[in-house]
């Protein structure tokens, strides 16, 4: 940043209120800051193709990896099944035959063969490891950047903890699906077809008769284990993610807990939560155990019918007892793949369950979107104006109603009022967090709709009610729009809101470190911070929302005159309970009743006798 720009930003001076004559060049100035550089980052969930997100979608643009890594499990599979059929033709054509030389070959085969499968198998690992890692890489910025995407009223309506369940536990059953459970269900998958196929080319009447054994039972047992757990694995997805949010609830509130003395009702809550989780898991865990013990059994079952048949066949000379040796060992080799199966089963229900839960997260639109013809907001003198805008957060209860109000250009305009009527609202609506539900809001005579919301937020400075610093310094924290700001700018910022000495008292200066929840400062201080990040990014409109309310009364002052001079020139609405912050401003409006009830400079609020006056001399007993 050019030192031009470092100065006018260290005063943190304003462009609207400067005379006519020289705002040519107080533009040009502007013109000639560089813009945060705009990073290159693509929403994904925006591309239409990715919209139904299912396997096929998520796997497709990638199908020749995904057909390259199946052309190895085939290789692999197929090697690994030689064994038993190897065993049967040293038996029969070497050991029974006499011919040591058919045993040598056998040996050799089976060192080949078991070569190859090493070969395949480390190469199919390596990569579809790195293709799972790949996708996953992806889906966790895409997640990411669809979370970025979303509107203020979804976060508002989400629990955090089930978010961040998205993020973890519903990707970590995506990581297993796609390094392994799938590659696996492959695997086994031919491994029972392969084996299918040998048993029948050893002995068609054999093989026919075991599968009839086996098959119908195998059947039954299956489809009861499948939508039992598929009912299960719901339960298991819902609860993990209501563990999360309990966790992450319980942390981020653990002032308030230790304060209340709510620990130990924490914990036993928690403890249910947890038992409500393991309560699933068991259920999972039981039908996994009924089923898995049952199949082995049938096999079991099977492999003695078949030494009984096969046994009176080998007799009456019907089939050679390497033949049956080997079928016994590719019967067992039959069922390994069904057991593996049975987990593999529920990991990839577990997969599928959060990919539907991710399913449901990208098919979320941003409720405040960019209008497709939406235009750049030019540069703003400042004037905001309410046309009949009525607001709810939920349709059926309105928060305003039929608001008209309008505020002019470079004008400081207080917004006062009861606990709950609707400051913070109207301040949410000018920033355009969320759409008002009739009427519009306009900045500069653009209806906020129809302007792109980041040339919109560009100019607008916000301070909310609960400011927050992110993990990181001081100067990341107050040059937060604009990272490439130069230490003399943060300082500058932070002289205007009055933070210097602070920054000068800690040893570590602008590279103090803070914390996500700021615990390490005091609200002041944080409330401080926040108003020297809105400084710095040199806004047009200016939202102070209770900026000064943990303030005490000498840094209140303090910040009451930096105000005087920062807010200069530029459109302001500051919302005040404290009536001596309220009453520097230009203009004053009393919101209750879902409006404005009065409107006026502080002078003709007192004159006019109403709600306002009343307070004002509230204010004023208990000043004496
Ligand atoms: N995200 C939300 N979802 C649903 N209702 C909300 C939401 N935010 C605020 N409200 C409700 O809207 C009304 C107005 O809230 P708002 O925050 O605008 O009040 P306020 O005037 O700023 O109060 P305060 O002086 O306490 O800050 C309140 O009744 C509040 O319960
Ligand atoms: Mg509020």
């Amino acid at each position: 940043m050019g030192s031009a720009s470092s100065t006018s930003a260290a005063a943190g001076l304003p462009f609207a209120g400067v005379p006519e004559e020289l705002r040519e060049k107080a533009e040009e100035l502007l013109a000639t800051e560089p813009e945060h550089p705009e990073l290159h980052v693509e929403f994904h969930a925006i591309d239409p193709d990715t919209r139904s997100f299912t396997l096929r979608t998520f796997l497709g643009p990638r199908k020749w990896a995904v057909a390259l890594a199946a052309l190895l499990v085939v290789v692999e599979t197929v090697s690994l099944q030689l064994g038993p059929l190897l065993t049967g033709i040293a038996i029969d054509d070497g050991v029974r035959a006499r011919d040591f030389g058919v045993v040598v070959g056998v040996f050799v085969a089976y060192l080949v063969a078991i070569g190859v499968n090493g070969l395949s198998g480390f190469t199919r690992i390596r990569f579809s490891g790195r293709l799972a890692e790949d996708l996953i890489y992806d889906l966790r910025i895409r997640v990411f950047s669809h979370l970025q995407r979303l509107s203020l009223s979804f976060f508002t309506d989400e629990k955090a903890g089930r978010l961040m369940t998205r993020m973890t536990s519903d990707i970590e059953a995506l990581t297993l699906l796609f390094q392994d459970v799938l590659v696996q269900l492959a695997v086994q998958g031919l491994t029972l077809v392969t084996v299918a196929v040998i048993l029948f080319i050893l002995d068609p009447v054999l093989a026919a008769i075991t599968l009839l054994l086996v098959v119908p039972v195998m059947s039954v047992a299956t489809l009861w284990f499948r939508s039992a757990s598929d009912k299960s694995y719901g339960a298991v997805r819902d609860r993990i993610a209501l563990v999360l949010a309990d966790l992450q609830e319980s942390l981020a509130g653990i002032r308030v807990i230790s304060a209340h003395n709510r620990r130990h009702h924490n914990i036993v809550n928690h403890r249910n939560v947890v038992g409500h989780y393991f309560d699933a898991n068991d259920r999972v865990a039981r039908i996994g155990a009924i089923y898995g013990p049952g199949t082995e059994a049938v096999g079991v079952i099977a492999q003695a019918v078949l030494i009984l048949i096969g046994g009176r066949m080998v007799l009456r000379d019907e089939l050679e007892v390497g033949e049956l040796v080997s079928f016994v060992l590719f019967l067992t080799a039959f069922f390994a793949p069904i057991q593996q199966l049975v987990n593999l089963y529920n990991q990839y229900q577990a997969g599928q369950a959060a990919m539907a839960k991710l399913r449901d997260l990208f098919d979320t639109d941003p409720e405040v979107p960019d209008a497709p013809d939406a235009v750049e907001l030019p540069l703003l003198d400042g004037q905001i104006e309410f046309r009949d805008v009525s607001f709810g957060y939920d349709p059926g209860e309105l928060v305003l109603t039929d608001v008209d109000l309008r505020i002019e250009a470079g004008e400081t305009f207080a917004l006062v009022g009861p606990t709950g009527a609707g400051k913070s609202t109207v301040a949410k609506l000018v920033s355009r967090f969320y759409d008002p539900t009739s009427g519009e809001v306009l900045l500069d005579g653009h209806d906020l709709r129809s302007v792109t919301q980041r040339s919109l937020r560009r100019q607008l400075g916000v301070v909310p009610q609960e400011p927050f610093l992110f993990h990181g310094t001081i100067r990341d924290n107050v040059a937060f729009s604009d990272p490439d700001a130069t230490d003399e700018v943060v300082l500058g910022a932070c002289r205007a809101v009055g933070i210097d000495d602070l920054v000068d008292r800690l040893p570590l200066g602008l590279d103090t470190p803070t914390h996500e929840r700021g615990s390490s400062l005091s609200s002041g201080e944080r409330q401080l911070l926040a108003l020297a990040r809105a400084f710095l990014s040199r806004p047009r409109v200016l939202i102070l929302d209770e900026a000064t309310s943990n303030l005490d009364l000498l840094s209140e002052q303090r910040i009451e005159q930096a105000l005087d001079v920062l807010l200069e020139g530029r459109t302001a609405i500051v919302i005040a309970h404290r009536l001596a912050t309220a009453m520097r401003a230009d203009r004053i409006a009393v919101i209750d009743d879902g409006g404005v009830v009065e409107l006026g400079s502080h002078d003709e609020l007192v004159a006019q006798g109403g709600r306002y006056a009343e307070m004002f001399a509230t204010w004023q007993e208990h000043l004496r």
